[in-house]
């Protein structure tokens, strides 16, 4: 798409440093297929270069008149460009693949003494809006959107507190010296940095922040055009569909939000991560998962080809010999979980903390005297093995209906728990029928926080979009209440299972694509939806 001063389709990303610029730049630029512009890659080059013209860094500090004179005279004749080869840029000067020389430390101290130059900066400058008119770029610096592509169509001020920033550098630096210290007690060598300090950190970003912002030459500051996007709360999936959404506008397509709480819940990361782990840790004997460790056919599917199987039935328990039984995170029975105990494996438990809760409610009050009233699904694992944990009557109530036609003498009291990914509006409808019955209700809502979220955001997405996608398994339950909330406030309500081919029948007139996904939908299923929607043609 050409903009009308004959410029392509370019995205400038200011802001300050440690807001994450390159990270989310190159994500953008790979995303949509242009090229992301290493602009300190490119002040390297021409440093390169005004190394093989016979500068010499020592003349910046010995003779800085004669050392700027120079510099301006033949940066002039600097042929600076990037390719893109096998999905890794390639800085090239005069044509020549520059990667391998422009790390060196010779050339680190000639582009800090050269990029200060204001004649360096404007050639720069030249080059840099040149290549923008030959290709669609995503660039990210201090005065790009000001600067050097004041007309780019989207132009962003990516900031973020300075606490998170320090924090987040801190994080990596601290990755890199564990890495090098892990490195030396293997190797013997030495460490050659120094263990960071996230408050020496700090300091240097406000040091850094106020020279930047208050700079002669191009100072940091937000085109009055570009959209401010604060970086503190937000992943860098979160950014970037801030950013994609900025051109979906621009290019008049309609814009996808990704529900922040779509895919794996807390429970269903921790049971998946244990179970790969066993599966690289290769223990002696067979592992296997009772019941699929999610219902999602192509993660069970992966785990099969890494040696890990599922076992359904107690005979299956019982017959085998040694190795390693993962119970999910759904939970079994009491009487199940103790003829796991009993057998010749090992048990790992992922069961989740809330379903946990849930068994302690079910047999604390069953024990008490009361009769156990669960509204859920029949014949789901979770509430099969819930009820499995009462030592007295159980019930369970999935309709309306039911709760009409429940019969159990008045005088004994109920105790009412949820699923945990019951629809929460249809929860508090059975638990108002049970009580108009005058039946002696104490109610615990253990519907999960994780689930509550989860279909409060999916309602409110779908209420703004034209299209809702909700991405999960068939056979899975808490995907199927997504469905039902979301088909309630938008009839164009589609159901994906991420293998499929979506055909989304879109127009051409839709404002807002909204996404979801259930518990046990994996993230790279979520994303190969997201891209799909962007490139659908109408
Ligand atoms: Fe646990 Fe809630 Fe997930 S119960 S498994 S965190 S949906």
């Amino acid at each position: 798409m050409n903009s009308d001063n004959g410029q392509k389709f370019a995205i400038a990303i200011d802001g300050p440093a440690g807001a994450g610029k390159s990270t989310i730049a190159r994500a953008v630029a790979k995303e949509l297929g242009y090229i992301y512009v290493d602009t300190g890659a490119m002040y390297r080059a021409m440093a390169l270069y005004l190394l093989r013209n016979g500068m010499q860094y020592d003349t910046a500090q010995s003779d800085p008149a004669a050392f700027e004179s120079r510099a301006a005279l033949l940066c002039r004749d600097a042929d600076i460009s990037i390719r893109y080869q096998d999905n890794e840029q390639i800085v090239l000067l005069a044509g020549e693949n520059v990667n391998p020389y422009i790390r060196t430390g010779e050339v680190s101290a000639m582009a800090s003494a050269s990029s200060a130059l204001s004649c360096i900066r404007e050639r720069m400058v030249e080059i840099q809006k040149n290549l923008a008119l030959q290709e669609n770029v995503v660039m990210d610096g201090r005065d790009i959107g000001t600067v050097v592509l004041p007309n780019a169509q989207v132009k962003v001020f990516l900031t973020a507190g300075v606490k998170e920033r320090a924090r987040r550098r801190y994080l990596e630096d601290l990755e890199k010296y564990n890495r090098e210290v892990s490195k030396a007690q293997e190797t013997g060598a030495g460490v050659s940095l120094k263990k960071p300090d996230l408050e020496k950190i700090e300091e240097d970003i406000r040091i850094r922040d106020e020279r930047d912002m208050n700079r002669q030459n191009s100072p940091l500051r937000q085109a009055d055009d570009a959209v401010l996007v604060d970086s503190s709360d937000m992943s860098v999936d979160q950014v970037m569909e801030t950013i994609l959404n900025l051109v979906c506008v621009k290019k008049k397509r309609p814009q996808v939000i990704t529900a922040k709480t779509a895919g794996f819940c807390f429970g269903v990361r921790n049971a998946i991560d244990t179970v790969y782990k066993q599966a690289e840790a290769k223990e002696n004997g067979p592992i296997n998962t009772f019941g699929p460790i999610i219902h999602n056919e192509i993660v069970v599917e992966d785990l099969r080809k890494k040696g890990v199987g599922v076992i359904n039935t107690v005979e299956e328990i019982d017959a085998q010999e040694g190795g390693t039984i993962i119970i999910r995170s759904h939970g079994v029975s009491k009487a199940l979980y103790e003829r796991a105990l009993g057998s010749r494996a090992r048990v790992i438990d992922t069961t989740c903390t809330f379903v946990k809760r849930i068994h302690e409610i079910v047999q604390r009050e069953s024990l008490a005297g009361k009769h156990i009233i669960i509204i859920g699904n029949h014949g789901h694992a979770e509430v099969e093995g819930t009820m499995g944990w009462a030592e007295g009557p159980v019930t369970v109530i999935e309709s309306k209906d039911e709760a009409l036609a429940f019969d159990a003498p008045k005088d004994v009291p109920l105790c009412v728990v949820a699923q945990t990914t019951f629809n929460e509006r249809k929860f508090q409808e059975l638990v108002a029928t049970l009580k108009s019955r005058d039946y002696n209700c104490s109610v615990e809502n253990t519907i999960c926080n994780a689930t509550h979220e989860r279909q409060t955001e999916a309602g409110k997405i779908a209420s703004l979009a034209d299209v809702m996608i909700v991405i999960g398994s068939r056979s899975s339950s808490n995907t199927a209440k997504l469905y039902d909330i979301c088909s309630e406030v938008c009839d164009r309500t589609v159901f994906l299972t991420g293998a499929e081919e979506p055909d989304l029948n879109l127009t051409g007139a839709e404002k807002i694509i909204g996404i979801t996904a259930g518990a046990s939908t994996p993230k790279n299923i979520i994303k190969e939806v997201q891209n799909h929607v962007r490139r659908t043609e109408f």
